[in-house]
This record gives structure tokens, C-alpha cells and sequence, in this order.
């Protein structure tokens, strides 16, 4: 019980004591009878800005409410301060050069604050115009200016209503950091040649989005001001308490925002002050099972039984906070202690102890068997699961790339959680696959039991996905048609290996691009957390539906009865995708072109195959394999599985012409054989393939339970 409060009290001790060494920066509060938040009309002005001159952070801060309304500088008005933005909204003067007066030449006399780029345009009005806004850089004495003209001589070119386009009203771009400017508004013939229509030029800064130009303005425009967006900032790079200076890119002004994590005024010293994040569920990530604590500047998410059992404690706790002190060293021995229990209760709860004597009995009759890894070896070999060791994850968990001491690679997959009732055979399969010995197969060397999720050692291939290959524009350029061929072929040859050669059949059921791995071009099934053992005696087994949207047979998703054929399909699916480069599902396409398989089988139909294929594998030498790999395709897409052929049969097929490939004398005796095969098989063609509309938003991963079953 004492060491549960001490865990406590460090947790808490802790971010106090990383705080103040944080909090060196020297900051000059304002005067202690200062209200840093006052309003003004009704406006609220924060610190670094006033209403009182002393108040102020620096003079330029300074808002003169004597009149009731906010007033910048020279008569500006003010309508918005964003501190969070470092921005000040004000109303800036319009620019007039008439026929009959002379035009004025405002200033925007605000020296310290510049005209922010991303949120104005600077626009002129009127048919015999053009107008210059200058201004200066800091530290820079030369003038810049920007400009635009505008000429019309009668309405019918003139830009229509709510469009400045050029005609009777131009607009440009203001470049970033302008200062000190200034706008001159000027005519050519003083509007005597446009005079019946357009008397006067205009010329502004407007915020973006606040002006709409109405043909109307060239006769008669009467604001004399208009919304504008100015950026202000500090001279000094001193912020308050847990928040930090920025440098605005290439001036030599600052401005402060409170850390991540805290919210307040990060100009006042003491305002930045934690969020709870665990108030708002939008703050947060924690998921329904969890329970989320608050942290300085961030939250953490707690298993609520692990919360509960803390609550108590400490509240049992609270009186004996002197002797947990004395007996701080005790907590580190009885944590080492709870550890080790409780990585015993994971590894039995996981098999552990089935799984030790299987492997013992096992291993009487060969050396091929699985590891059980402690650990401590893969929390080394994987940095302590750290982010960059990460190269994989999906609906599946996550991939973890891992070096062992003696420099091995392997990939330690971290699943979701496990069903108990599911463990044995979670622990059969273990076995199973750790025996298959197949170069198409990723290996599984071992697993991990000790931790809460069971994780799993595989061999480590260095390429990729198939996925990654096929749709990665630069990379699908070098998977040549040899190439893709013979990736099909080695894909085949290990499906047909598992449901027939290995010592009890497997059904793989999720397989698609993303769990073919590939090392060089040769090709690794990989990814069995799906798979079912089929005992020997049975053909059929009837499950949960599981898989992915856009390979799932669709037999076994009206049937449940799961058959080595539901393999069969999804490497039809596979092959479609390796011929026409196109993904399974793609939900921004039109209706009859979103489902893969489908689009496929009627584009064969109508004798369009060549359209559809990818561009960089439709060449002449090409198209007779295409064409054989396709029919060879949509047979396996056969909406009856038994009107599929075997995974035996497709892999002896494409076996079979990647010899032809590799011994081009050949072609014509195969060909034969294959056509008369072909004619026999594609005579009882598929129609209505269904499509399953379900769309998992996490992944693409989609599993269906029926209810009754
Ligand atoms: C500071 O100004 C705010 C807003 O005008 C007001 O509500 C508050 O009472 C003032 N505080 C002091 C100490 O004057
Ligand atoms: C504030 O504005 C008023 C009215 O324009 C003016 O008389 C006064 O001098 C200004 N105060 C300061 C401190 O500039
Ligand atoms: C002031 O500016 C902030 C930030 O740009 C904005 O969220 C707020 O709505 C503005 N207030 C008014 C009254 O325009
Ligand atoms: C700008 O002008 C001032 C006064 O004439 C001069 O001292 C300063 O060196 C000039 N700065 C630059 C960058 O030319
Ligand atoms: C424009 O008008 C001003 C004053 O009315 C006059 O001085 C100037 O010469 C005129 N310019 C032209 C080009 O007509
Ligand atoms: C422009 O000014 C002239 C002379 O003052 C006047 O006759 C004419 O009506 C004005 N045009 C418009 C569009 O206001
Ligand atoms: C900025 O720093 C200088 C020198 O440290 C100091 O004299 C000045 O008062 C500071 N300005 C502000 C606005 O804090
Ligand atoms: C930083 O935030 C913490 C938590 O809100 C607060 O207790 C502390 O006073 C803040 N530090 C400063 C210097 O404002």
C-alpha cells in the first residue's frame, strides 16, 4: 500500500521541480495596481496592451478609450486584439484621387505594426486608376512599393458584382513585414475621358474575405474605412511562466505562446496555466475503457480498475506518509517483486505453460520449433517499443522492427488483445506456423507471452509490401510484368502449400497486397492472425466472417462456411490488382467501377481487358500471358467457390507460364494445353457479382459478425 502513495508523490513531485528550472527568463510585470484585463467600448484589452499609458507593456501598446472606443495611434479604431495571434484588427482609411478635388494620401501611421500578408489584399477601384501602397522594412531605410492599375472606357468590361478581377477593380497581394505605409491613390486624366460613369479612384488595405466589389463602387463608394489586419510584437524575447518566445520570421520582433498544454497569457508572468484536458473529451484520447488523469501540460490514460485500486490506496494512505518515507527503499523491492508476478500471471493466462509443453514435446522430434522470448529481450531489441522503431500497423496492432544482440533483424508484432477463450488456439497456431519451412512464408521465430498481448517474432523482410509496390507510382514502374508474374506465382505456390502440404491445412482468409511481403522480388505470405487450422477430416468450417472489403468471398459471407476456395477469391482479387494496378475497393470512383472485382469481370466480358490493364506492363510482348493471368483471374473470382479452381491448380498455372516466360521456345505447346483448359472452365461464367458496402473508417480492415450464429 505505501508504495502505491510513493509512486504517487514522485509523479506529482516531479513536473514541479522540471518547472522551475524552466522559469529563468527575467520578465517586467506591470505595476502591481494595474488591471491587466480591462474593456474599452465593448472590447477587452489585455496586457501587453492598455488603456493606461504605464499599464502598457511598451507606448506602442498603449489605447487611448478617452472617447469611449478603442483608438490606435494616429485616430485608428480598433475592433479586435487577438494576444493568442499576436493580431489587432483596425479600420484603416480609404485613398481618394477625384475629377474634382484633389486626393487625399492617408497614412496608416502605426510605425511599430506591420500589415500582415496572409490576411489583406490591397485593392483599387475605378476606371482611369492606379494606386501604390509604400512602406518600409525594420532596419532597413530604403522605401518599397507595391501597386496596381485599373482602366476601363465604358461599363461592359468592368469585373461583375463580387468579383475584383482586373476591370474597374484590381487587387494584389501585400508582401510580409511591410511597415510604415502608406497609400497614394492616382489618376491618368483626372476621370475626365470616364467621368459620366467613374468620378473618383479608390484605392485600400481590406481583410481578406471582408470586401465585395459591386459595379455600383465606380460611381459612388462611400466608406472611408475599411477592416484591416495588423501583427504586432514584442522587443524583448521574454514570455511569462510556461510559455516560450517565437522569433517572427526575419524581423527582429517577438512574440510568446503559452507551452502545449497551458492556456492563458503568456505575457503575464504567471498566467500560462495547466489544461485539463481530462474536463473536455475532445481534449483527450483516451478510450471508453480507460480513465484519463491530468498531467502538467498534457493527460495520461489509466486502465480504470489500475485508477480505482490507486484511489483507495492513497486514501488509506493519507496518515502514514512519514513512515513511507523511511521506507522508500522498500518500494523498489516490491516492485521488482510485483513485476515478476505479474508477468507470470500474462504468461499463464497466455498458454505459456501449454505452449512450453507442446514445444518440449516438439522438440523430441525436431529442432524447427518456436522460441518463447522473455521480455526484456524484445523491450532491448526494439528500444522499448520506441516510435521509430515502428514499420507497420493496422486493424492488426503493431509492427515493431527489432535487433537482437546478435544482430539478427526481426519483425515483433504486437497484437490487439487476444480472446482468453481463444488462447489455445492461438497457441496451435503458434506451433504450426513455427514449423512451416516454406521461402514464401514469412517465419515466425518465436513469441513473447510474458506481456498482457501475446507478441510475435517474425523474420524480418527488408521491402515492403506488395500494396506499397503496386500502388506507389515510382515503385509500380519497376515491378515489371516478369516480375509481377513471378510474385504471383511464389504467392500461389505458398497458399497452395498451406492448404494442402503443410500437416494440418490452412486457411490463410486475409489475404491481399498489403500481407504479401516482398524481399527483393521474392514474395512472404505473411499476416496468419486471421487464419484457421482446418482439422484434417473436415472441409468446411463455419466462423465468425472476417477479412477485408474488396477480398472477401462472397460465398463465405452469405455461407459462413469458410473453405480453402475463400482464399482462392481473394487471390483473385490479388491478381486483378497486380494486372490492372488499381486498389480493391476505391470509394471515390463512380458506383460500377468502385468494387475491383467486379469492374474486372466486366471489363473482360466486353472485351475491354486491354483498358484496364496498368500502362507500364501493356506491351506487345506482354499481352498473351496478360490475357491468360486474367481469364486465370476471373476464374478464381467465380462467384461459386466450387467453380474456382484449387490453389494448386492456380499455382501450377502460373508456374507454368512463368517457365514459358523463362524459356520463350515453349509458348506454343503450353499454350495450347492452356486454351483447350480455358475453354472447358470459362464456359460457366460468373454473373452478379454482389458488392459489401460496409466501410470500416479506422482501416480497411472489416470484420462482420452474424447475429444467430
Ligand atoms: C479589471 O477590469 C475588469 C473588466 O473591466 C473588471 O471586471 C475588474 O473588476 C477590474 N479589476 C480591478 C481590480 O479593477
Ligand atoms: C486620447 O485621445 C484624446 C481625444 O482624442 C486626446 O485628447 C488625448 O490627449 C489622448 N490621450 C493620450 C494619452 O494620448
Ligand atoms: C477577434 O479575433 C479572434 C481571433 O482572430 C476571433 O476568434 C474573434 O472572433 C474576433 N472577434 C471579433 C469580435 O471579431
Ligand atoms: C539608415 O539611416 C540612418 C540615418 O541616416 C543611418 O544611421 C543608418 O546606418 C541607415 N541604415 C541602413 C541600414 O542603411
Ligand atoms: C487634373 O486636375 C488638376 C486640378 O483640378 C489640374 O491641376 C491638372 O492639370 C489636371 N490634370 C489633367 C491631366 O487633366
Ligand atoms: C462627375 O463629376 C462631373 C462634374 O462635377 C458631374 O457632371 C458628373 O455627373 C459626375 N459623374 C458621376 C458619375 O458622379
Ligand atoms: C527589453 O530589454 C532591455 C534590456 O534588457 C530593457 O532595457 C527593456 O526595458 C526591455 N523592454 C521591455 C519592453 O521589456
Ligand atoms: C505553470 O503552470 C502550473 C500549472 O498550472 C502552475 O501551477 C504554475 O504556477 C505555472 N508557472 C508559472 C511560472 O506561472
Amino acid at each position: 500500500m505505501s508504495m502505491r502513495f510513493l509512486e504517487m508523490m514522485l509523479i506529482m513531485i516531479l513536473p514541479v521541480l522540471l518547472i522551475i528550472s524552466s522559469s529563468s527568463a527575467e520578465l517586467v510585470d506591470p505595476p502591481d495596481d494595474c488591471n491587466n484585463s480591462q474593456s474599452c467600448g465593448n472590447m477587452e484589452i489585455e496586457y501587453p496592451f492598455s488603456t493606461s499609458e504605464k499599464c502598457a507593456m511598451a507606448s506602442k501598446f498603449f489605447i487611448n478609450c478617452s472617447t469611449g472606443e478603442p483608438i490606435l495611434g494616429n485616430n485608428l479604431l480598433v475592433t479586435n486584439i487577438s494576444i493568442q495571434n499576436h493580431e489587432i484588427s483596425i479600420e484603416g482609411y480609404v485613398a481618394k484621387a477625384c475629377y474634382d478635388q484633389k486626393g487625399n494620401k492617408p497614412f496608416l501611421r502605426v510605425p511599430s505594426y506591420t500589415i500582415s500578408s496572409s490576411k489583406n489584399k490591397f485593392i483599387v477601384i475605378g476606371c482611369d486608376s492606379y494606386a501604390y501602397l509604400l512602406g518600409r522594412y525594420q532596419n532597413d531605410n530604403n522605401s518599397y512599393s507595391i501597386g496596381c492599375t485599373t482602366t476601363c472606357t465604358g461599363m461592359e468590361r468592368v469585373s461583375a458584382n463580387g468579383i475584383c478581377s482586373g476591370i474597374g477593380c484590381c487587387q494584389t497581394d501585400i508582401p510580409a513585414g511591410l511597415q510604415n505605409t502608406e497609400i497614394k491613390a492616382y489618376t491618368f486624366y483626372n476621370h475626365s475621358r470616364v467621368k459620366d460613369f467613374n468620378n473618383c479612384t479608390y484605392a485600400f488595405v481590406v481583410e481578406q474575405g471582408r470586401f465585395n466589389f459591386y459595379q455600383s463602387f465606380l460611381e459612388n463608394f462611400t466608406p472611408e474605412r475599411q477592416p484591416l489586419v495588423l501583427e504586432w510584437a514584442i522587443d524583448n524575447d521574454t514570455c511569462g511562466g510556461n510559455a516560450t518566445a517565437y522569433n517572427l520570421e526575419g524581423r527582429s520582433g517577438y512574440y510568446c505562446t503559452c507551452n502545449h498544454g497551458y492556456f492563458g497569457n503568456p505575457y503575464l508572468s504567471n498566467s500560462c496555466t495547466d489544461i485539463d484536458e481530462c474536463k473536455t473529451s475532445t481534449a483527450h484520447s483516451c478510450s471508453a475503457t480507460e480513465k484519463c488523469v491530468n498531467t502538467q501540460g498534457g493527460f495520461k490514460c489509466e486502465r480504470k480498475d489500475q485508477l480505482l485500486v490507486i484511489k483507495i490506496t492513497v486514501g488509506v494512505a493519507a496518515g502514514l506518509v512519514a513512515s513511507v518515507i523511511c521506507s522508500s527503499w522498500l518500494y523498489l523491492v516490491f516492485k521488482k517483486r510485483k513485476l515478476i508476478k505479474l508477468k507470470e500471471k500474462f504468461f499463464r493466462q497466455n498458454g505459456g505453460i501449454i505452449l512450453q509443453q507442446k514445444l518440449y514435446q516438439q522438440q523430441q522430434y525436431s529442432n524447427e520449433t518456436a522460441k518463447i522470448f522473455s521480455e526484456q529481450e524484445l523491450i532491448k531489441a526494439t528500444l522499448n517499443y520506441d516510435t521509430s522503431m515502428i514499420i507497420g500497423r493496422g486493424g492488426f496492432g503493431t509492427v515493431y522492427k527489432g535487433f537482437f544482440a546478435d544482430k539478427k533483424i526481426v519483425a515483433i508484432k504486437k497484437s490487439k488483445n487476444v480472446d482468453q477463450c481463444q488462447i489455445e488456439q492461438f497457441i496451435n497456431e503458434v506451433i504450426v506456423l513455427s514449423q512451416i519451412n516454406h521461402r514464401n512464408v514469412v517465419k515466425l521465430l518465436g513469441c513473447c507471452l510474458e506481456t498482457q498481448v501475446p507478441l510475435l517474432v517474425y523474420e524480418f523482410v527488408p521491402n515492403g509490401t506488395l500494396f506499397e509496390h503496386i500502388h506507389d507510382a515510382n515503385k509500380a514502374s519497376n515491378l515489371h510484368w516478369k516480375v509481377r508474374l513471378g510474385i504471383a506465382a511464389e504467392t500461389a505456390g505458398a497458399l497452395s502449400y498451406l492448404h494442402s502440404a503443410a500437416s494440418t491445412p490452412i486457411i490463410h482468409r486475409d489475404v491481399k497486397p498489403s500481407n504479401i511481403l516482398l524481399d527483393n522480388h521474392t514474395a512472404k505470405v505473411s499476416d496468419f492472425g486471421a487464419s484457421r487450422l482446418v482439422p484434417l477430416d473436415q472441409i468446411e468450417v463455419a466462423t465468425m466472417v472476417q477479412g477485408t472489403l474488396g477480398y472477401l468471398d462472397p460465398e463465405y459471407l452469405y455461407t459462413n462456411q469458410l473453405t480453402d476456395k475463400s482464399d482462392v477469391y481473394s487471390f483473385g482479387v490479388v491478381l486483378v490488382e497486380l494486372l490492372t494496378g488499381r486498389k480493391a475497393v476505391m470509394f471515390d470512383k463512380p458506383e460500377e467501377e468502385r468494387n475491383l472485382a467486379q469492374y474486372f469481370h466486366y471489363s473482360l466480358k466486353e472485351g475491354r481487358l486491354f483498358e484496364v490493364v496498368e500502362s507500364n506492363i501493356n506491351k506487345e510482348e506482354n499481352k498473351k500471358q496478360i490475357k491468360e493471368v486474367a481469364e486465370l483471374a476471373n476464374r478464381c473470382l467465380n462467384l461459386r467457390g466450387d467453380d474456382r479452381p484449387s490453389m494448386k491448380e492456380v499455382a501450377m498455372e502460373l508456374e507454368g507460364l512463368r517457365k514459358t516466360e523463362k524459356h520463350p521456345w515453349v509458348n506454343e505447346e503450353v499454350n495450347m494445353e492452356e486454351i483447350e483448359y480455358l475453354l472447358a472452365e470459362t464456359s460457366n461464367a460468373n454473373d452478379g457479382i454482389i458488392t459489401t458496402s460496409a466501410y470500416d473508417s479506422i482501416g480497411d480492415h472489416v470484420t462482420l459478425e452474424f447475429s444467430g450464429r
